[in-house]
């Protein structure tokens, strides 16, 4: 592999119009900074570059929903989400945002430079425009109904009911999803990078020059370019953004899709405003962008076509992008709050980052898409970490204080179990460094999980506490490689594990700073007479009443949405006008009792009829009712039921009624009683 003189990774610029959540963690931040840390230890010169994307049309609505300005819902995103991505220990060397001066004025000067340099076409096109919240509605924005599937609430740019792409000219009745007036057509003119002319370039560039990229993201680009490559608009009628810089572009910024990822480059100045040059513009700079399946043609292919048409810069050598992560089955989605967030986990979890950031390694979506479960997160800390890691170290320390006051022994009895154990350290190390290079995190934490096994299986076999009464010599060299063991784990856990590796370096009394990669199977690492600090517990056991409230958890918000779902889908009831207004008094004339039915008949030659005999409270009277399509006689005898109790006495079918029982009825036909929720006295008075 080239050795490169400088690295830089960037990550996804997340959405400051939300918290961040595991999909995020797993998908981007902790691959990314687990493959920074590992750089680092190698010795390599390393920036960590990482913000908020601040821009953007769901950042504006966002704020007219919460009746404040784009500028405040940013501030709250972005703070709460470098809070806890800081928790988390992504070891970002810069986390900016775009809404900067710097950036601003470092997206301007690429757009101007595109703009002189002729790299644009200008087209006047015809856009929806809302003339009631006085904007250009991007295609999201405008709903209606599906001319597909006729459903209501379909998107401009796609019916979720269905799933058929749309455009906003198919939609039948659209409508303003802010303001909800008809939207107009409109002229405007708009700055479009010519992709189409950079395909045979691309082709050249990804098809044949990075095949070793990974399958899913060389086959999106395949396909993409494969599709035939269209001009992209770069700028948007909005009030939110870079401002085009160009005369007579007033009401138009940049696209938040051409600014965000300059936000690269603009954090890289912040972080390094005098040499920042020669990370983006020396061929001798290794970049990688780490990201989700879902930013992949704008990492692979338009952000490079600006950097081509810009001339200056260097490309990226890889895009590992990762799938996503569903939880407990269900796609994360922020609209229906099916997502674990982190500043909730670490509120929750108090000091098990580590906990998480392995879990989602171990089941990183690296390769499809895969599920996290609450029970899975359970055993792979009790059974891995606790079990595996946390047992091996802790024995191997506890017996050091116990037999030799914590201080390494001397290796004064090797058995040949002692060297093929240690025989087995360096393929491990190798394999570990062999897959982060090549973006293989899962693979790379189970080798890193295997060096635990093999310690934790060394002790099992070896058992020390046995003989610690007839042999201390060999006592000593068994503790003796059990220590080196847990020195490499500080060192192989580092860039997975940062506050695990860290922990058991001080209870190695090794430096507080990360080990450098090369101390991995270094026998000086720990000599003998090095003195131990006392045993601490790596990782603690979760209980299932822990988990079980997790999940407890999730299935509230499982049920709400279901219900909410079903409310939506439930078909429009349909309702009887409401009748004309009638005077407080009027409503106290009538007098509303609860009742119960004593006994009940049909009325003969009738179909619809029973005869009710009731106690009121008051008396007990004989009212007909038209019920006896909804209730049989015998279902009606003991009900609680409440009647108009002052009706006038009407002869109905030549029975007396005196009253009436009040009954609901949709205008479906449905009809049932209406009663008291508990049951009350009779003759208590309704109103
Ligand atoms: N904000 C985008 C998202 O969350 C990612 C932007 S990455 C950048 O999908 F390159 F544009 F910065
Ligand atoms: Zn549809």
């Amino acid at each position: 592999m080239k050795d490169y003189k400088r690295y830089l990774i960037t990550s996804a610029l997340p959405y400051a119009n939300g918290a961040v959540h595991i999909g995020h963690l797993a998908g981007v931040y902790v691959p990314a900074d687990i493959y920074v840390r590992y750089l680092r230890m190698c010795g390599k010169d390393v920036i960590f570059i990482g913000g908020s994307d601040e821009h953007g049309v769901p950042i504006t609505i966002k704020a007219k929903q919460l009746g404040c300005s784009p500028q405040d819902v940013v501030d709250k995103y972005h703070t709460l989400i470098k809070d806890s991505f800081e928790e988390f220990g992504i070891s970002f060397d810069v986390y900016s945002r775009t809404s900067s001066k710097t950036h601003h004025r470092i997206a301007a000067d690429f757009f101007k430079k595109l703009y002189e340099e002729g790299k644009f076409i200008e087209k006047v096109t015809e856009q929806y425009y809302d003339e009631a919240s006085k904007q250009f509605l991007a295609d999201r924005y405008i709903v209606g109904t599906c001319p597909k599937c006729g459903a209501e609430g379909a998107y401009g740019d796609q019916c979720e009911k269905c799933g058929s792409t749309l455009s906003p000219e198919e939609l039948i009745n659209p409508h303003s999803a802010i303001s909800g007036s008809t939207p107009v057509k409109r002229e405007t003119k708009h700055w479009y990078l010519p992709l189409d002319q950079y395909e045979p370039w691309l082709k050249e560039w990804i098809l044949e020059g990075h095949k070793e990229w990974k399958v899913n993201v060389y086959g999106q680009c395949k396909s993409w370019i494969d599709g035939g490559l269209q001009p992209r608009a770069v700028s948007r009628d909005l009030d939110w953004g870079v401002p085009v810089p160009v005369e007579g572009a007033d009401g138009k910024v940049l696209y938040v899709w051409f600014d965000a990822p300059i936000g690269y480059i603009s954090n890289t100045v912040e972080l390094l405003p005098d040499t920042w040059e020669q990370w983006w513009k020396d061929e001798d700079t290794k970049m990688v962008h780490f990201i989700g399946k879902d930013n992949i043609v704008f990492h692979c292919i338009v952000f490079p076509s600006m950097l081509k048409a810009h001339g200056d810069y260097i490309l990226p050598e890889n895009v590992p992008a990762n799938e996503f992560l569903n939880l407990e089955g269900d796609k994360i989605s922020t609209s229906r709050n099916w997502a674990i967030w982190l500043h909730e986990y670490l509120r929750e979890f108090p000091d098990q980052q580590d906990v998480l950031r392995y879990a989602l390694c171990a089941n990183a979506p690296e390769t499809k898409d895969n599920d996290f479960t609450w029970k899975d997160f359970q055993a792979r800390n009790n059974s891995e970490l606790v079990a595996i890691f946390g047992n091996f170290v802790n024995r191997a320390v506890v017996l050091t204080h116990k037999y030799f006051n914590g201080v390494v022994p001397q290796d004064l009895k090797p058995e040949p179990i002692d060297a093929e154990t240690l025989a087995a350290i360096p393929a491990i190390k190798e394999a570990i460094a062999d897959n982060l290079e090549h973006y293989k995190f899962r693979e790379a934490l189970r080798n890193a999980m295997n060096l635990a096994r093999l310690g934790n299986k060394y002790l099992t076999d070896t058992e020390p506490w046995k003989i610690a009464k007839t042999d201390m010599d060999r006592v000593a060299s068994i503790l003796k490689v059990s220590l080196r063991i847990c020195a490499d784990l500080a060192v192989a856990f580092a860039p997975f594990l940062p506050f695990s590796a860290e922990k058991l370096r001080r209870i190695m009394n090794l430096s507080s700073e990360a080990l450098p990669w090369e101390a991995f199977c270094d026998e000086n690492l720990l000599p003998s007479g090095h003195q131990l600090n006392p045993a601490e517990l790596l990782f603690a056991k979760i209980e299932d009443s822990v988990i079980d409230a997790q999940i407890a958890k999730l299935e509230a918000i499982r049920q709400a949405n279901e219900a909410k779902k079903a409310a939506e889908e439930a078909p429009q009831q349909k309702v009887a006008p409401q009748k004309e207004s009638c005077s407080f008094d009027d409503f106290l004339k009538m007098d509303i009792r609860t009742a119960t039915v004593l006994e009940a008949e049909r009325v003969p030659k009738t179909d619809k009829l029973l005869k009710l005999t009731i106690d009121t409270g008051i008396d007990t009277r004989t009212i007909v009712s038209g019920i006896a399509e909804y209730y049989k006689p015998e279902e009606m005898i003991g009900k609680q039921i409440c009647i108009l109790a002052n009706l006038e006495p009407r002869k109905i079918k030549g029975i007396e009624s005196k009253g009436m029982i009040l009954m609901a009825k949709e205008e479906n036909g449905k009809m049932r009683i209406v009663t008291p929720e508990e049951k009350l006295g009779n003759g208590a008075q309704v109103g």
